[in-house]
């Protein structure tokens, strides 16, 4: 075997002053260190852009632990997550993959889109997700107990095609589920404000056109808005471009192009607001 090593991203954690700024909802925050301090896994879940990855940013810096990331999809394998052996130099030697190198080193290891990940190689999280804590490599014939301060999180967006019914009880069951949404206008309004510096008339403006949204289009399947949509419109308000402008390219046209949502539908809650 000659490919690459799997690809992680680690960083470090960044110091108190620079822990990512996260709106709570509800009690997620306790809830998560909890979990986490009890060595218990966390799965999160929600739709696009509400906030999942911020949290898990916003957690394990205020642990002040290394965060890992997987990004899973359906090519993930065992090796992928556990390690494989790599001819290098003529020499042949196993490297650890990026989940027993959280183990290994007690970092945060966050597994986003986890139903991506074929079900053998979810296999590989069982007993790490349990009492036992630890990564079996049967290939080299190794156990890796997880390091203090170890803790996995992994997430997935409900609306997509495949969901957490298509996980096996047994693994849903070993995780701290915690259902996110999108926060409620006053949330909404100062995430807008804080990530993009527009001022309370054009936030509220945006979280309007949100809530319209959400609500006239719920009928018509799981599509909506995202809190990071409204972010990058606001963002571009910033710098200058029209509000309507960057509605229509940042929150009307990737809700409308590509899905089955009616771009009439779309049109007339917008174009009532502005
Ligand atoms: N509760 C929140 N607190 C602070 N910022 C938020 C919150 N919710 C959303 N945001 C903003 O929205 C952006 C998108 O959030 P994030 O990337 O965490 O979404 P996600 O749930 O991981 O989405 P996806 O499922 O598409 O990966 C963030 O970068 C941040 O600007
Ligand atoms: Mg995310």
């Amino acid at each position: 075997v000659t490919d690459a090593p799997p690809v992680s991203l680690t960083t470090e954690p960044p110091a108190r002053a620079d822990v990512p700024y996260y709106r709570p909802s509800g009690t997620e925050v306790e809830l998560c260190r909890a979990a986490l301090e009890c060595g218990r896994p966390v799965m999160l879940v929600g739709p696009t852009g509400c906030g999942k990855t911020r949290f898990v940013e916003h957690i394990t810096a205020t642990l002040g632990r290394p965060l890992r990331t997987i990004v899973g999809n359906d090519d993930t394998t065992t090796a992928d997550l556990l390690g494989r052996f790599l001819v290098t130099g003529g020499d042949v030697r196993w490297v650890d993959g990026p989940l027993t190198l959280a183990a290994r080193r007690g970092e945060i290891c966050y597994i986003d889109e986890v139903v991506e990940v074929r079900r053998e190689a979810l296999a590989a999280l069982y007993p790490l997700a349990d009492d036992r804590r630890c990564v079996f490599l049967d290939r080299v014939a190794e156990v890796v107990a997880a390091a203090p301060g170890f803790g996995l999180m992994c997430s997935y967006n409900p609306g997509r095609s495949l969901g957490f019914k298509d996980l096996r009880s047994a693994f849903r069951q070993r995780f701290v589920t915690i259902a996110l949404d999108y926060l409620d206008e006053v949330g909404e309004l100062e995430v807008l404000r804080r990530e993009s510096g527009v001022d309370q008339d054009v936030a509220r403006r945006l979280v309007a056109v949100a809530t319209a949204l959400r609500q006239g289009l719920s009928a018509e399947g799981p599509e909506a808005p995202s809190t990071r949509s409204l972010v990058v419109a606001a963002e571009l308000v910033s710098r200058g471009i029209a509000e309507d402008v960057a509605v229509q390219h940042c929150v009307v046209a990737p809700l409308v192009h590509g899905s089955d949502v009616p771009p009439a539908a779309v049109t007339e809650i917008v174009s009532s607001l502005y």
